[in-house]
C-alpha cells in the first residue's frame, strides 16, 4: 500500500476548503442537535465514555433481554451487548404495529413503469410475518442462509425482514451480478433457499432474474439450495422446475404467519454482504443483529434529523450496504416513512428523480456524487421544471462529492435551503461513520467533516503516528464501534489480515482498523478522504477488486495476463481500463476488445465493463516481478492518441527503465 491515494474526483478542497457552509437557521432551529439542544450539550460526554453512548444508543432499540455488557473486545474479535436479545423486526415492524404507525406508511414504492404501492406499518408487519412463515414452511430456521436476489420491489425488503424474523441470515446479491457471481455467493454461504422474481423493470426492459438464478443453479452448481421462491413482478413467462420453484403468492396463501418472532443473541449474524477487496474473490461481510441496528438506527436518526412527518428517499439498492442500513433497517427502527423506486434514474427522462420527489413530497434525499454528476450535466432545467420545496436535507455518500457537484446539489437541488450530508462510510462499518450533524456542523463542500461521536477515528502514517494539519495519509478507526463487522463469512484469517495487520497504535500496539483510504485531516479537524490506498475502484458509487476484473480476463482462453486500473471518470468517479497480453498466437481485434468485455460482463456483472482495453507485448513488472501499477494508472488516464483497438503497448523498454516501484 503507499499513502497516494487514486483520486477518484478532482483534489477536493484545493481551492475552496475555506467556504464554510453554516446550518441554514431555519433548518438549526427545528433541528434534532443544533448547537443549544441538550444533546448536542452531551456530545462531549461521547468522547469520554463512549461505552456509555452506545449504551444510550441502544436503548432506543426493543430488546427481549437486556445485555449483561455493553463490550468484550478482544481485539479484533468484538462483541456488543453481551447477553442481549433480540429481534430486528420487533425493533423494525412490530413496535410501531402497536402505535399509530399502524396505519402509517411504510414504504412507498414506484415501480418504473409507474405503479404506487403503499404499505403501512401494519401492512408491512403482516407480510413479513406471513412471508417467514413460507420461509419457515420451506424448513429455513435459525442459523440458516438464504440469499436474496430482487429487483428494487417491496417484496425485497418483506424477503430480508422475514429472514430476519426467524433468525435467518440474509445474504442479498444486487441484481446485476451476473450468473457466475450469484452462483459463487450463494455457495460460499451455503444458502438453502433463494428468493428472486421473474424480472425487474429498467430503462423499459425486463431484466431477467430468474433466467440468471436457473444459471447460477444449473447442473447442480448449487446444491444446498433446495428451493426458489419467485416473485412475479414483469408477468413475462419463465421457467418453474417442479419441486424446487415455487411462486411467492403461492406460498404466502398458504402459509402460516411467524406472529412471534425468534429472539437472537445480539452477536447474531444479521446478513452477510459480499464487497471486493484485492484479490480476485469478494469477501462476506457479516453483520451483527444488535450493534449493527444500535449504529443504523443512531445515525438514521440523528444524521438524517429523522422526523415522523419526513419522507425519506435513499436511492441505492438494497444490494449494497446502503440500501441494508438506509433503506431498511435504519428508517424502519425509527418507524420513518421510505420511498423506494425500482428503475433507472433517468428513464423514461432526464427529469425522474425530481418528479418523483415533487409528487411524493420527498423530503430527504440521500444519493451518490455519481448520480449527482449525471443530473448536472443533464441540466438544471429538469431539475427546475419541478416543485422540490419539499426538500429540507440532502446527503451524499459513496465516493468522495467533488466541490462543484456539491455546489450544484446544495443550490439547484436544495434551493441553498437544505444543509447537505457527505457520509462517510463502508459496507465493513455498517453505519455512517463520519458526517456533518446537518443542524450544527458548518459544512465545507468536498469533506464529511468530522467523526460522529462515540468513534475514534484519524489520519496517521504506516507507523501510526498522527499525520500533520492536511497531511495525507491513511484513514483508521481507532477503537470497536457497534456496527463494525464482524468476519469474514468463514474466513476469520482473512478478517484479520484484511484490516486488522497495517496499523498499530506506536504506543500500545493495540491493532487499529485500516479503512483502505486516503485521508488528510484540516486545521478545524475536518476530514477528507481522498479515495482508496489499495488496489479497489470506485465505479460509479460500485466498488471492484481490480484482481477481480483480472481473474474474469484470464479466464479467456486468448488472454495470458491481464493488469487493470482505475483511470478518474467525470461522472463515474472512476472507469476501468485492462492492460492485457495475449497468449502466442493470438491476435488483437476489436472483436476481440468486444469479447473480453463480455467475459467481464459474464463474470461479475455489467457494472464491472472495461472502459477500455489495451493491448500490451508484456505487463510492466519490477525486478522482484510485481507488476508496476503507478505506471499503469498513469498511461490509463492519457486517452489513446490513434483510437487504434488494435496497437500494442511496447512495455519492455519502460520495465527496464523502471526496476522498482511501490
Ligand atoms: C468506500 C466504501 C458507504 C456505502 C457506499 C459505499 C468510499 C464512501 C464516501 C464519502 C469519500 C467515500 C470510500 C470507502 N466512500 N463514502 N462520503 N466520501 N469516499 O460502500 O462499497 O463499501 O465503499 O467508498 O473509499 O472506503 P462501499
Amino acid at each position: 500500500m503507499s499513502t497516494t491515494a487514486r483520486t477518484t474526483a478532482p483534489a477536493p478542497g484545493a481551492a475552496k476548503a475555506r467556504d464554510l457552509f453554516p446550518p441554514p437557521p431555519a433548518f438549526a432551529a427545528r433541528a434534532r442537535i443544533n448547537p443549544s439542544s441538550w444533546t448536542a450539550q452531551r456530545l462531549d460526554d461521547a468522547a469520554a465514555d463512549p461505552l456509555g453512548y452506545w449504551e444510550a444508543a441502544a436503548d432506543a432499540l426493543e430488546w427481549r433481554t437486556r445485555w449483561t455488557k455493553v463490550l468484550d473486545w478482544q481485539a479484533p474479535r468484538a462483541k456488543w451487548f453481551v447477553g442481549g436479545t433480540l429481534n430486528a423486526t420487533e425493533s423494525c415492524l412490530d413496535r410501531h404495529a402497536r402505535t399509530w404507525r399502524r396505519t402509517k406508511a411504510a414504504l412507498i414504492w414506484e415501480g418504473e413503469p409507474g405503479e404506487v404501492r403503499t404499505l403501512t406499518y401494519g401492512q408491512l408487519h403482516d407480510e413479513v410475518c406471513r412471508f417467514a412463515g413460507a420461509l419457515r414452511a420451506l424448513g429455513l430456521d435459525k442459523g440458516d442462509r438464504a440469499a436474496i436476489y430482487l429487483p428494487l420491489v417491496p417484496e425485497a425488503v418483506i424477503a430480508m425482514l422475514a429472514c430476519a424474523r426467524l433468525g435467518v441470515t440474509h445474504s442479498v446479491v444486487f441484481g446485476g451480478f451476473s450468473a457466475e457471481a450469484l452462483g459463487s455467493r450463494i455457495n460460499d454461504a451455503s444458502c438453502k433457499v433463494v428468493i428472486t422474481a421473474d424480472g425487474g423493470a429498467r430503462r423499459g426492459q425486463v431484466v431477467r432474474l430468474k433466467e440468471t438464478v436457473d444459471k447460477a443453479l444449473a447442473d447442480g452448481a448449487c446444491p444446498t439450495v433446495t428451493n426458489v421462491v419467485v416473485v412475479r413482478r414483469t408477468g413475462h413467462e419463465v421457467q418453474m422446475a417442479p419441486g424446487r420453484d415455487l411462486w411467492w403468492h403461492d406460498v404466502t396463501r398458504e402459509a402460516q404467519p411467524v406472529t412471534e418472532a425468534v429472539a437472537v443473541d445480539a452477536e447474531h449474524p444479521l446478513y452477510i454482504l459480499y464487497t471486493s477487496g484485492t484479490t480476485g474473490k469478494p469477501k462476506g461481510v457479516v453483520h451483527s443483529t444488535g450493534g449493527y441496528l444500535v449504529g443504523v438506527a443512531r445515525t438514521m436518526r440523528w444524521v438524517f434529523d429523522l422526523k415522523d412527518e419526513d419522507i425519506f428517499w435513499c436511492s441505492a439498492d438494497v444490494g449494497w450496504v446502503t440500501g441494508h442500513s438506509y433503506v431498511v433497517y435504519g428508517p424502519l427502527a425509527n418507524g420513518a416513512t421510505v420511498f423506494l423506486y425500482e428503475g433507472a434514474p433517468t428513464y423514461p427522462g432526464p427529469d425522474r428523480f425530481w418528479s418523483m420527489i415533487a409528487r411524493h413530497k420527498i423530503s430527504i434525499l440521500y444519493t451518490a456524487p455519481t448520480a449527482i454528476r449525471t443530473f448536472m450535466r443533464l441540466g438544471d432545467q429538469h431539475v427546475k421544471r419541478h416543485d422540490l420545496s419539499s426538500l429540507r436535507l440532502l446527503g451524499s455518500v459513496g465516493e468522495p462529492i467533488n466541490p462543484e457537484a456539491w455546489r450544484w446539489y446544495h443550490q439547484t437541488v436544495g434551493g441553498a435551503r437544505c444543509p447537505v450530508v457527505d457520509t462517510w462510510w463502508q459496507t465493513e462499518t455498517g453505519a455512517i461513520m463520519a458526517s456533518p450533524f446537518p443542524g450544527m456542523t458548518p459544512q465545507k463542500p468536498g469533506s464529511c467533516t468530522k467523526p460522529l461521536p462515540g468513534l475514534a477515528m484519524d489520519v496517521v502514517h504506516q507507523d501510526g503516528s498522527r499525520c500533520a494539519d492536511d497531511e495525507q495519509g491513511f484513514l483508521v478507526i481507532q477503537a470497536p464501534w457497534p456496527s463494525m463487522m464482524r468476519t469474514v463469512w468463514g474466513d476469520d484469517e482473512r478478517f484479520r489480515q484484511t484490516y486488522w495487520v497495517q496499523v498499530k497504535d506506536p504506543a500500545t500496539g493495540a491493532p487499529w482498523y485500516f479503512t483502505g483510504d486516503g485521508a488528510r485531516r484540516d486545521k478545524d479537524g475536518y476530514l477528507w478522504v481522498i479515495g482508496r490506498v489499495d488496489d479497489v475502484v470506485n465505479v460509479a458509487g460500485h466498488r471492484l477488486g481490480t484482481a477481480e476484473v483480472e481473474s474474469a480476463l484470464v479466464l479467456h482462453s486468448a488472454v495470458a495476463e491481464a493488469a487493470v486500473v482505475g483511470r478518474p471518470d467525470e461522472v463515474k468517479g472512476q472507469g476501468i481500463v485492462a492492460f492485457v497480453t495475449l497468449k502466442d498466437g493470438r491476435q488483437p481485434s476489436e472483436a476481440l476488445v468486444e469479447e473480453l468485455k463480455r467475459q467481464v460482463v459474464g463474470e461479475i456483472g455489467s457494472f464491472a465493463r472495461p472502459d477500455d482495453i489495451r493491448w500490451a507485448n508484456a505487463l510492466p513488472k519490477t525486478r522482484s516481478g510485481k507488476i508496476m501499477r503507478r505506471l499503469l494508472r498513469e498511461l490509463a488516464t492519457t486517452g489513446r492518441v490513434t483510437g487504434d483497438m488494435t496497437s500494442l503497448e511496447d512495455f519492455g523498454a519502460i520495465a527496464a527503465l523502471r526496476p522498482s516501484e511501490e
